[in-house]
C-alpha cells in the first residue's frame, strides 16, 4: 500500500476536495483506496454522503476500544473504503502515549491492513499537531495543495523544515508534491502566483493543476466525487490526471526518479508561466486574448459574445492543437460576456466560475480583459 498524506496548515486551500476527489478517481483506475479522514470536521466522510456524527473513529482506535478495520466504512464509492472522522478525534491530540510511539501510532494501528489495499489518501487537519505528524510519518508521498491566492504560500516554508525533520529522524525520504488549487488563471495575481510557486518549489511543483469552479462546492453539497457529479467536467479531467501523475510516481523507485517525470513537470509550469508572463507587441490598448478549451476533442467548438454580436465565431482565430481548441479575438479592456457552442449547442464555459443568468434561463461567462495582459483560460 502507498501512502499519500495530503497536508498543509492553512486552511481551506482545497485538502480535502483533493482527498475525495483523488480517492475517487484511484477507484475508478481500480484501484483498492482507503480514504482516512484525519480531521475531526469529518468533511471527507461528508463529501461521500456518509457522516455521521456518532460514528467510531481513530480516537477510539488510538484508546484501543476497536480496531482500525472495525470501524471502516466499506465501499463508499467504487474501490474506496473511508475511516470516517468526528469531533472525538479532536482529544486524541491529547492522548497520553509513549514517547517514542507518539508519532507512530498510526503505522501502528495500519499494519494488520496495509495488504487490503493499493492506495491510501489521509486528509490531515489544518494544523501540525499529533494527528498530522502521525500521517507525515507514515506517508510515502506529501501532497500539498496551495491555494493560489494571497496568502496561499503563508507557512509552507515551515511544513518543508518539518518535513525534511521528520525525514532525517526516521532516514527516510519523504518526497513532497505541491498540487496549485483553486486556480483562475484569468486573473493576473493568480498568473503570477503559479509563476513564483513554480520557481521556489520547481521539481515539486506537479504538472497539474486544479481550477476553481463552482462545481466542486456543488458536488460536495450532494455527498459525490466530481467523477459522479460531472464527469466531464475540466475539473474532473484535473483530478483523473492528478491520480494517474501520483499513481506513476509512487511506482518509481526513488532513485528512478526519472528526466522524462521531471520533463514533463517542467513543460507544463513552463506552459503556466507563458500564460502567467506578460505579452509583448500589443496594438494600442488593443489586447490579444486567448481561451483554451481542452475536454472538447473531435467536437466543433465556436464562440460567441458581446464583442462580436453573438455571431459564432465572427472575429475569432480558431487554432487545435492536440485536441486543445484555442479562440483569439483581439478586444479593448473591459468586461464582456460570452458563451460558446459546442457542436451547435449553446452553453456557458465549464472552465470559467465567472458567469451570470441569462434572459434565457441558461448562464453567460464573464471575460474580464485587463489592461496590459493577455487573458487565458485553463
Ligand atoms: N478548486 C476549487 N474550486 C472552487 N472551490 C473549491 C475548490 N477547492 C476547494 N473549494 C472549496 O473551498 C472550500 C475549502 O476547501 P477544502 O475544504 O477542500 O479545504 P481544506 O484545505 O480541506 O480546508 P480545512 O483546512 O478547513 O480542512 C470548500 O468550500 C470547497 O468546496
Ligand atoms: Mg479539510
Amino acid at each position: 500500500m502507498k501512502i499519500i498524506a495530503i497536508a498543509n496548515r492553512k486552511g481551506g486551500c482545497g485538502k480535502t476536495t483533493t482527498a475525495i476527489n483523488l480517492a475517487a478517481c484511484l477507484g475508478k483506475k481500480e484501484q483498492r483506496v482507503l480514504l482516512l479522514d484525519l480531521d475531526p470536521q469529518g468533511h471527507s466522510s461528508l463529501g461521500f454522503g456518509v457522516f455521521n456524527e456518532h460514528a467510531r473513529d481513530l480516537y477510539d482506535v488510538f484508546t484501543g476500544e476497536v480496531k482500525l478495520e472495525e470501524i471502516i466504512l466499506p465501499g463508499v464509492f467504487t474501490g474506496v473504503d473511508v475511516v470516517p472522522a468526528t469531533m472525538t478525534l479532536a482529544a486524541a491530540e491529547h492522548l497520553p502515549v509513549r514517547s517514542d510511539e507518539r508519532d507512530r501510532q498510526l503505522e501502528i494501528h495500519l499494519a494488520p491492513i496495509r495488504h487490503r489495499y493499493d492506495y491510501m489518501v489521509i486528509d490531515c487537519p489544518p494544523s501540525m499537531g499529533l494527528l498530522c505528524f502521525n500521517a507525515l510519518v507514515v506517508a510515502d508521498l506529501v501532497l500539498i495543495p496551495i491555494e493560489m491566492s494571497l496568502f496561499g504560500l503563508h507557512g509552507i516554508d515551515q511544513m518543508y523544515q518539518t518535513i525534511g525533520q521528520l525525514r532525517e529522524r526516521y532516514r527516510r525520504d519523504i518526497p513532497i508534491r505541491v498540487l496549485p488549487t483553486l486556480v483562475d488563471s484569468r486573473t493576473r495575481l493568480c498568473r503570477q502566483f503559479l509563476h513564483e510557486v513554480g520557481e521556489r518549489f520547481a521539481d515539486d511543483v506537479l504538472p497539474v493543476m486544479v481550477q476553481f469552479t463552482v462545481r466542486l462546492k456543488e458536488a460536495v453539497r450532494q455527498g459525490m466525487p466530481i467523477v459522479a457529479y460531472d464527469p466531464t467536467s475540466t475539473v474532473a479531467v484535473q483530478y483523473g490526471r492528478l491520480a494517474d501523475v501520483l499513481m506513476s510516481t509512487l511506482s518509481e523507485s526513488p532513485k528512478t526518479e526519472n528526466v522524462g517525470h521531471t520533463e514533463t513537470r517542467l513543460t507544463t509550469m513552463r506552459r503556466a508561466f507563458e500564460e502567467a508572463q506578460p505579452r509583448s507587441g500589443r496594438h494600442g490598448g488593443l489586447q490579444k486574448v486567448v481561451l483554451r478549451f481542452y475536454d472538447f476533442a473531435g467536437k466543433k467548438v465556436q464562440l460567441a459574445g458581446s464583442f462580436n454580436d453573438w455571431t459564432p465565431d465572427q472575429g475569432v482565430i480558431t487554432r487545435i492543437e492536440d485536441g486543445m481548441v484555442e479562440k483569439i479575438v483581439v478586444l479593448m479592456p473591459g468586461n464582456y460576456q460570452y458563451r460558446i457552442i459546442v457542436d451547435g449547442a449553446w452553453q456557458e464555459d465549464p472552465s470559467n466560475p465567472d458567469q451570470m443568468s441569462n434572459f434565457s434561463g441558461g448562464y453567460n461567462s464573464i471575460l474580464h480583459v485587463e489592461a496590459e495582459h493577455e487573458t487565458a483560460s485553463v
